[in-house]
């Protein structure tokens, strides 16, 4: 096992850069099944997940090289149709596979791993949806498995943007036959990513972005070269790095409109943002100023993954804020750790409140999730004394090798070996 051992009260400081999108890059890399040969990707992050989802393809038949930040996929030949366990237990997002296997192979077959640690996380919308264009789908427990003789297009109407529900579509409409429209589509500079992408392919999608999307299907796609977005939830995890830790901090490679939901946090905390094409100065306050309510919502929303990083530098506001949490039901399991830092967080439900303290102490914690293991990262820099976080296999999910962006800013942080104890 890995932890990050961390001394902190470092004043931090110079220029970071933002790596590509976790969020884009997978249900891109999904998509790469409907393209009979080369996928080449650019600005692909090395993360635990983007592995996962190599094993996939390979497994399902693809050729998968990386060379640097890029990807080739060669999906000309494929053979299997179906995901195993130990595959979709790596990912619980690999749910994104159903449509392009479907759309590629007319047959699809998963199990999925229960709830999760942010909440349970049904995929009744993907079901229904994918059922309105054609799919005949059979549940056996957390099973399924899907056929198609044709796809068609149709028109869907979603009870909430669900952003992964969103892609299933776009992905097995994109060769289906005649006109989908996505009703109530989830807006995520995510899903204008995946239309980009298969838009270079020859597919004819409009309205990504926006809340109606249509899909006028084609026969084929053909092979692309695509640079995937910068990761904007980094970019957020970097602000909060520099409110706290910093006097001054660079952000580098970010396209800022997709930070637009955020910024204005940042700027009520205090934060002072400079903004050119590509990065951001932030200049942080002496003192952070406390957030009265923050809510978070679909794009363009405040971003549900944008809250815990939030919420590690609001706990060393002056005066209390209050962050309540619109898109899933269980997203606080971090309070508990970022108390034993010294943080005065009280959850009740959705809702964090959260007494802003002077200090933090170095504390052990041990990351419940992706985004709350950053928030630990975030709040172990701004304590005094060493702190260590370990179950940080959460955190390698999304972000690659924290440690070295960290340390090039002027972080104490290290990643250690240990042996984990039975109790
Ligand atoms: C994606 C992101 C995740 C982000 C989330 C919301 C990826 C790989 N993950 O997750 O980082 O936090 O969007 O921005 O892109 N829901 C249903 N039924 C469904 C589908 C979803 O009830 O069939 C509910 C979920 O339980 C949740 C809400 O809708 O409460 C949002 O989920 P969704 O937008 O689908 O998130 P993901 O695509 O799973």
């Amino acid at each position: 096992m890995e932890k990050l051992v961390i001394n902190g009260g470092k004043q931090l400081g110079g220029a970071i850069s933002v790596h590509g999108s976790k969020n884009a890059v997978l249900p891109i890399m999904a998509a790469s099944l409907l393209i009979r040969g080369e996928t080449v990707l650019h600005n692909v992050p090395d993360l635990s997940d983007v592995s996962a989802s190599i094993d996939i393809l390979e497994y399902l038949g693809a050729s998968v090289k990386r060379e640097g930040s890029s990807l080739i996929i060669n999906a000309a030949d494929i053979t299997n149709n179906d995901i195993p366990d130990n595959l979709m237990r790596e990912m619980r997002s690999s749910i994104i596979f159903l449509g392009s296997l479907l759309a590629r192979c007319r047959q699809a077959s998963m199990c999925l791993p229960g709830g999760c640690d942010i909440g349970v996380r049904p995929i009744d919308l993907h079901l229904e949806s994918l059922s309105l264009l054609g799919a005949m789908i059979e549940e056996r427990g957390s099973c399924i498995s899907c056929i198609a003789r044709e796809l068609r297009g149709a028109k869907i109407v979603l009870a909430f943007p669900s952003v992964g529900a969103t892609e299933n579509i776009i992905i097995a409409s994109a060769l289906a036959k005649g006109k989908t429209t996505i009703i109530n589509a989830a807006r995520e500079p995510e899903i204008c990513d995946l239309a980009d992408f298969l838009n270079f392919c020859g597919a004819r999608i409009s309205g990504a972005g926006e809340g109606v999307v249509e899909i006028e299907g084609v026969d084929f796609l053909r092979p692309a070269e695509h640079s995937i977005i910068p990761d904007r939830i980094i970019a957020s995890t970097y602000m909060s790095v520099a409110a706290l830790n910093a006097k001054e901090l660079v952000i580098k490679d970010i396209i800022p409109s997709h930070l637009s939901p955020v910024i204005p946090v940042y700027m009520r905390m205090g934060c002072r943002l400079f903004l050119s094409s590509n990065e951001m100065k932030l200049v942080s306050p002496k003192k952070i100023k406390h957030i009265k309510s923050i809510k978070t919502m679909p794009y363009p929303g405040f971003p549900t993954d944008c809250q815990a990083v939030a919420a590690a530098v609001l706990i060393k506001a002056r005066g209390t804020s209050v962050i309540s949490e619109g898109v899933f039901e269980n997203r606080f399991n971090y309070a508990a750790e970022l108390n034993r830092f010294g943080a005065d967080i009280n959850v009740s439900g959705r809702t964090a409140i959260i007494y802003g303290v002077k200090s933090l102490c170095g504390a052990n914690v041990k990351c419940t999730d992706l985004r709350g293991g950053a928030a630990m990262v975030i709040a172990a820099l701004s304590a005094e004394g060493e702190s260590t976080v370990s179950d940080i296999g959460h955190i390698d999910r999304g972000y690659q090798a924290i440690e070295n962006s960290l340390s090039e800013i002027g972080a104490d942080i290290k990643r250690i070996k240990y042996e984990k104890k039975e109790c």
